[in-house]
């Protein structure tokens, strides 16, 4: 039986090399045979999709994954519409969750709700990105991709440049790579938007090289792996502080044909706002799109190891 078995998914921290292995033998299948119509694992179970924040990919995704498996899903996509607005707790919002569904996926905009919702549901619960603290299931993506694109992560010099305070996709994607061994990640922000502390601490204590810049220009050319962010507006305390950073880094073609190796992969977690020109997309350092197709198998993969415990 499988480690995933019944497990709540709340931080990448939570889950060894071998656990991610096992995640990405079962997304490969999924990719590579899930996919068709006649494979339905799941059929008779509900995946409850709590969404308190907006998602395009998150939630599609999840609800893909449940219904390429055979499972329904129910859920809602803001809490307009629930009984949050009538002043509903989060707790007991939760409790009904539990009582109607197989699994929760969550997304929050407090940090900790994911948490705190896996005390009170029997169900197994998934973070599907709280506040400005956690999205591992995006991070699985995004290491899935590098594993598929690039044969591992380990040995590999990668960039994450943008909002790496606020950003809880680059957070986790930080994280997540100090599960493996690359040779340097280099954290490229503006000095506003520095990777937290608590961050940098996990990555000393690991062992984990690692480079703080504020020059994209000056380390492009050294890098495998680029993983741009957006700027996460509505996560800033003081709406002044977002206006002096907005705008400050921009991944263009020409930039890229200049200075990056040619088997440099860019990615990002997406949505995008401007920080990667739209001229970059049919370029061969594109990995965005695969990597945003790549979350239906990997979801796949997470919901089928977590209700069931084996795959396939
Ligand atoms: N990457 C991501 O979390 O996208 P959504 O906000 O659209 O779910």
């Amino acid at each position: 039986m499988s480690a995933w078995k019944g497990r709540d998914v709340i931080n990448i921290l939570d889950f060894s090399r071998d656990d991610l292995d096992e995640l990405y033998t079962c997304a490969n299948y999924m990719e590579r045979t899930g996919l068709g119509s006649h494979y339905r694992p799941l059929e008779g179970k509900i995946i409850g999709l709590a969404f308190f924040e907006p998602s395009t990919r998150t939630r599609m995704s999840f609800e893909a994954a449940a219904k390429r498996l055979g499972a329904k899903t129910a859920g809602f996509t803001s809490e307009l519409g629930t009984s949050v607005e009538k002043g509903e707790s989060l707790a007991d919002t939760i409790r009904m969750l539990d009582a109607y569904v197989d699994l929760i996926v969550i997304r929050h905009k407090y940090e900790g709700a994911a948490l705190y919702a896996g005390e009170i549901a029997e169900v197994p619960v998934i973070n599907g990105g709280d506040g400005k603290q956690h999205h591992p299931t995006q991070a699985m993506i995004d290491l899935y991709t590098i594993h598929r694109l690039k044969g591992g992560v380990d040995g590999l010099q990668v960039g994450v440049l943008g909002d790496l305070r606020y950003g809880r996709a680059a957070n986790s994607f930080i994280l997540g790579l100090s599960i493996y061994m690359p040779k340097t990640i280099y954290l490229i922000s503006p000095p506003q938007l520095r990777a937290r502390e608590e961050t940098r601490l996990i990555l000393d204590y690991k062992g984990i090289h690692y480079v703080e810049t504020t020059s994209l220009e000056e380390v492009l050319d050294s890098l495998d792996v680029l993983y741009v962010t957006r700027i996460q507006k509505e996560r800033f305390p003081d709406p002044g502080e977002y206006e002096k950073v907005k705008g400050t880094y921009r991944v263009t073609r020409r930039l890229l044909e200049a200075r990056a190796k040619p088997d440099l992969i860019v990615m990002h977690p997406l949505p995008r706002v401007g920080e990667i020109s739209y001229d970059v997309d049919n370029t061969k350092y594109q990995a965005y799109f695969i990597q945003a197709r790549m979350g239906v198998p990997v979801r796949m993969a997470l919901l089928k190891l977590v209700l069931q415990g084996e795959c396939p």
